[in-house]
């Protein structure tokens, strides 16, 4: 039997970039490592949670006693996490996913035809998977959303905290290339209902334990879930 504050909790961890194909060999992402969220499932095993990572490609290993499960687009993540639910006491949206696909993905490779017109790709919005696990009838007791924003951290925050309907936002500035995408640091603000807390820079590890608290103090304060 595990042991520490997070004992008997079943924590899902959403991870890394998702990819959208514009046709076999080509694709639209971002430069999410995947670090934040793999931080995260490590911490949260150390803490005694069982814990689920809904990992989209990334080139990292799998913290120890932790169930990854892969993804590519973010509409595999979107069925990987709705599935999830099923036994979920605490979700953590880390995932980089594209806010937008294409509306139809080319069957052969795209050819180049200098003499044409450039092709233009059409896209569709994809489905919000915080929002989506949020507002679930199998919402699990914490839904937890980041925000990678590029100013204005807490006013964006404080938005999506409501939008979305989670109990927090971790919000960081992804302008810059010391913390953030890719970077080894984070520097996040904690937007709570009742409380907004500034930590680091920090290596993304501490960052996952000060987050990991924060939750656990959700529950020591008996917030309402
Ligand atoms: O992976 P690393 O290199 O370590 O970098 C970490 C990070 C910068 C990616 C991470 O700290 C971070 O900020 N993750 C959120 C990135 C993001 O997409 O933020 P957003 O503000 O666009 O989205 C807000 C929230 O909605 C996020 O929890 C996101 O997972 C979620 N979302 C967004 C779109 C969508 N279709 N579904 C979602 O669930």
């Amino acid at each position: 039997f595990a042991e520490g504050p997070l004992a008997g909790q079943r924590v899902v961890i959403s991870a890394g970039p998702t990819r959208e194909a514009i046709d076999p060999v080509r694709y639209l992402s971002n430069n999410s490592s995947g670090k934040m969220g793999f931080a995260l499932a490590r911490s949260a095993a150390r803490l005694g949670a069982e814990v689920c990572l809904i990992a989209g490609p990334v080139s990292l290993p799998t913290p120890a006693g932790v169930e990854r499960i892969d993804v590519l687009s973010a509409l595999d993540m979107h069925s990987a996490a709705s599935t999830a639910l099923t036994r979920c006491d605490i979700f953590i949206g880390t995932a980089a996913v594209a806010d937008f696909r294409l509306s139809s993905v080319a069957e052969q490779k795209i050819k180049k035809d200098s003499s044409g017109p450039a092709p233009s790709l059409a896209l569709v919005e994809n489905p919000d998977i915080i929002a989506m696990v949020a507002q679930h009838p199998l919402r699990p007791r914490r839904v937890i959303a980041f925000a990678a924003e590029t100013e204005h951290l807490e006013q964006h925050a404080g938005k999506k905290l409501a939008t979305k309907q989670v109990d927090a936002v971790v919000a960081n500035d992804v302008s810059r290339t010391d913390i953030g995408f890719g970077a080894e640091h984070n520097e996040i603000l904690w937007v709570g209902a009742h409380n907004t807390v500034a930590f680091g820079p920090a290596n993304k590890s501490a960052v996952a334990d000060f987050i990991l608290q924060q939750i656990i103090n959700l529950d020591l304060h008996h917030e309402p879930s």
